[in-house]
């Protein structure tokens, strides 16, 4: 299987400009991870990934998402309700001149980030500023804005897609895999119209006990899409005893209350086999199609079934985020770890300075007590995304 970061080198010698501000970002998060955390356990000399969980909405409803799906946290009213906080562009320009000069890498999701209101308005303004701006779309709005966004030089997409067009509607709603292909086909046909090389896009797919089984129809089907990239996310699941062992240690050691994890308790991990899903997935990483496919955690084929079925065996350990990234929710609390939003550090629109809410009293307790876990993970931290792309392999995984 693919390493995490094969994609740089072959997608970016076409962009000096890009492949800049990716090496220096990627070099950034590498000495944050080797160096700081090792050396400045408490404080983060580096803040090289920004993240925005943009808005709280989505238009989808794909089932085993933690946010909107069956078991999601974010689910009908409370949502809406939530909506109703979102950082105004005016506060978020300040925040994007505050931090453009250290050219964090930006890398914007939600929800469906085409939702936030000035999300146009934000991607030009990212760009202007001199960084490199990523998105993570549901790609259902993307014809739409498929002109501007050319236009404007964002630098890369990242585009969901679950599975060939039967599978993908049945997890993310029907007429959604038509959506994205008309985005990438207009996307690719108004960088041919503009002669422009950005943006790069690719495809994410999560899996789920729905879709495991039929991958080499999405990755023949990818061939024709014009992407740089295919990643295959094996997905954040978790169970209710690893939630319990989370709450109460995040109670106990950071006096937090946690809700977040409710979402990834859905059972879409549940009968997957694993000796069957690493065939799936030989065949997959054997097609030539021009771009690589990547499997985030890239584990040994033998340790798929361990990755499924013993929710408890950690994979990566040595966590390293806090020392490195900073995320932005919708409504101004700004946290570590992107999918857990639970600990919040303080809110930009009561605060002026984000860097010193990266490093106030709370982001330096937060390290503190990480580094000092077992494994340099909390007990909820087994599974999680940021942490399989980020996190140092375990011998044997
Ligand atoms: C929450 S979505 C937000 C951005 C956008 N709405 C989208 O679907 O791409 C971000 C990513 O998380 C993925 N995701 C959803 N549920 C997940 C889960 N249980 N485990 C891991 N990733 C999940 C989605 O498929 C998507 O690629
Ligand atoms: S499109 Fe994204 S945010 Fe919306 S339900 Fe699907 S995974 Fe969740």
């Amino acid at each position: 299987m693919k390493h995490n970061f094969s994609v740089v080198p072959e997608v970016l010698l076409k962009d000096p400009d890009m492949a800049k501000l990716l090496v220096s970002g990627f070099g950034r998060k590498r000495k944050a991870a080797l160096v700081d955390r090792r050396f400045h356990p408490k404080t983060s000399k580096e803040m090289s990934l920004l993240t925005f969980r943009i808005t709280p909405l989505c238009n989808l409803r794909c089932v085993m998402c933690n946010q909107r799906g069956e078991t999601g946290v974010l689910k009908g009213d409370y949502a809406i309700q939530e909506a109703k906080k979102l950082v105004p562009i005016e506060r978020y320009k300040r925040l994007i001149d505050e931090v453009s000069p250290h050219k964090p890498l930006f890398y914007v999701w939600g929800g469906e980030p085409f939702i936030y209101p000035d999300i146009m308005e934000f991607g030009k303004y990212v760009v202007e500023k001199g960084n490199l701006l990523s998105v993570n779309t549901n790609g259902t709005f993307l014809k739409a804005r498929a002109e501007q966004i050319v236009r404007d030089r964002w630098h890369a997409l990242f585009v969901s897609l679950d599975g060939f067009e039967d599978i993908n509607d049945t997890i993310r709603g029907s007429g959604s895999y038509k959506k994205v292909v008309e985005g990438f086909a207009e996307i690719n046909k108004q960088k041919k119209l503009q002669g422009s090389n950005r943006p790069y896009m690719g495809i994410v797919t999560t899996i789920s006990r729905l879709n495991y089984r039929y991958l080499d129809k999405l990755a023949e089907a990818a061939r024709d899409f014009g992407i740089a990239w295919h990643i295959i996310n094996l997905g954040t699941y978790t169970n209710s005893s690893i939630i319990e062992q989370h709450k109460r240690f995040m109670k106990e050691k950071l006096d937090s209350d946690i809700h977040c994890l409710d979402g990834f308790a859905n059972g879409y991990n549940e009968g997957i086999d694993g000796e069957l899903f690493a065939e799936v997935l030989k065949r997959v990483h054997s097609m030539k199609n021009g771009y690589p496919i990547i499997t985030v955690p890239a584990i040994k084929p033998e340790k798929i079934d361990t990755y499924y079925t013993q929710l408890e065996q950690p994979v990566r350990d040595q966590c390293s985020i806090p020392w490195f990234q900073g995320n932005i929710d919708y409504n101004g609390d700004v946290y570590f770890c992107s999918d857990y939003p639970d600990y919040v550090l303080g809110n930009i629109m009561k605060e002026d300075s984000f860097y010193q809410i990266y490093n106030n009293e709370r982001a330096r307790r937060f390290r503190h007590v990480l580094k000092e876990s077992k494994k340099g993970l909390m007990p909820g931290c087994v599974r999680c995304y940021q942490n399989m792309l980020f996190g140092k392999k375990i011998i044997g995984y």
